[in-house]
């Protein structure tokens, strides 16, 4: 406001900053106010120890710009947050992840939703502080005492001397006709600084220009190639002496890093019976369990567990060979649908566990293989669960405790 005004000579008269008048009460404030901004004025302003209801419209102050610019700059951010996430994920370099679309809204509201948030919030903070022209270190008015009790019980109207409508007699006239306690002339502050320190600004400007200097540097690298190796400050376990999946290695004849498993190895531990892992002795289907699984109750449970997670889907949770997909596939009636075989028929009643064992590892006819998603003691303990349910449904009544057969007869 009185930048260029700011006089260090003391010796000359402060130059008039405005007009001060007091009043006690809000009422009076509204009618002064009133009369100013019918006068024609521009450059006024009124201070209140409290919000006066009304004043805006006695000194017919218009709405800010700043909710435009609120409104203006949450858009933006909705459409950068939306065209980016479009634009990487789905034009410039789409990637299937768990077979997600591409492009979808639900997913990018977060990304919407934040930037729209930050360029509002970033828009009402420095709009604020700009419109209001802040940050403003002095004000004239600082230095009189008594407008101390702007903040307590007295209503004040400055009208600035920089106003074109503005003449020390006739402004003082129209003041006074307001019934003011008192009119006061208000000099400019030549006591404080009202700039911002030098060293402040340009300390300020070398910063400013100093931040862009990573990206000027980052600039020049994209567009650049260098024989040298890039930088690594931390480096962490960048550069060890191993060698990628897919990469060359001289070390073999082949020169594969990957090496293909050795025939007939197996791995410290791992060695399992014949009997375990093909559900064969010498050659034809076991009969019995292996002896690395127990028959009882807990390998039974694990087993009805595997089996309503892996058979069940098609073979029924009771094994009649009714399970979701199944109907599912009966309802859709596509015609080349083989049904999952009834597991209570008698032949497989009849079947060396071994057999089974076999069905589940290499599947059979049209149904898939299992082995590789179910390791071999699951396999034996859903085998264990599916002789089970067998038995469920062609128990004989030798099969019950003789305490309880008295109850069946
Ligand atoms: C994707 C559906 C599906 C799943 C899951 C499935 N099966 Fe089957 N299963 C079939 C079909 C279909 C057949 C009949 C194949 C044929 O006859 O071509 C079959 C046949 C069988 C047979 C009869 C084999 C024979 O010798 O006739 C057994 C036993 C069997 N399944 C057990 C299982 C067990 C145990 C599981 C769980 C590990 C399982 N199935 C999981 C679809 C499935």
């Amino acid at each position: 406001m009185s930048d260029e005004k700011t006089i260090k000579d003391s010796s000359q008269p402060a130059p008039l900053h405005g007009l001060l008048a007091e009043y006690t009460s809000p009422q009076q404030i509204l009618e002064a106010a009133t009369r100013v901004r019918e006068a024609g004025f521009k450059q006024w302003d009124t201070f209140t120890p409290f919000p006066v209801h009304g004043i805006e419209g006695a000194m017919g102050i218009k709405p800010t710009i700043l909710p435009v610019l609120v409104f203006c700059a949450g858009l933006t951010g909705s459409i950068i947050g939306l065209t980016l996430q479009w634009w990487t994920n789905a034009v410039d370099y789409p990637w299937i992840v768990s077979g997600k679309p591409f492009w979808s809204l639900p997913a990018n509201i977060p990304v919407i939703f934040e930037l729209t948030v930050l360029l509002s919030a970033a828009t009402a903070l420095v709009g604020m502080l700009m419109l209001n022209n802040l940050p403003h270190p002095s004000h004239p008015l600082d230095l009189k005492q008594r407008f101390a009790r702007a903040t307590d019980d007295r209503f004040f109207l400055l009208i600035q001397a920089s106003d074109p409508k503005f003449d020390e007699q006739a402004t003082r006239k129209l003041l006074d006709e307001t019934a003011p306690v008192l009119v006061d002339e208000v000099a400019e502050d030549r006591v404080t600084e009202d700039r911002l320190p030098k060293v402040l600004v340009y300390g300020l400007i070398v910063l400013a220009a100093a931040a862009l200097i990573p990206f000027a540097l980052i600039a020049r690298a994209r567009e650049t190639k260098s024989p040298v190796p890039r930088i690594n400050l931390v480096q962490d376990m960048d550069y060890q002496p191993y060698v990628k999946a897919q990469k060359e290695f001289t070390f073999f004849a082949d020169k594969r890093a990957d090496r293909p498993q050795e025939l007939g190895t197996v791995a410290v531990g791992e060695l399992k019976s014949e009997h375990l892992e093909t559900g064969k002795l010498s050659g034809a289907f076991a009969r019995t369990f292996p002896e690395e699984i127990p028959v009882s109750a807990e390998t039974m449970a694990r087993g009805h567990q595997r089996y309503d997670i892996y058979c069940a889907t098609c073979h029924g949770l009771s094994g009649n060979g009714d399970g979701m997909v199944a109907k599912r596939a009966e309802a859709l009636a596509q015609g080349t649908w083989v049904p999952p075989t009834n597991l209570h028929q008698q032949y497989l009643h009849e079947q060396p566990v071994g057999q089974l064992f076999n069905s589940i590892t290499h599947g059979v006819r049209n149904m898939p293989a299992y082995g590789h998603l179910v390791p071999a003691e699951d396999r034996w303990a859903i085998i264990l669960y599916v002789r089970a349910l067998q038995r469920s449904k062609a128990a004989k009544l030798s099969d019950v405790p003789e305490s309880e057969r008295k109850s069946l007869e």
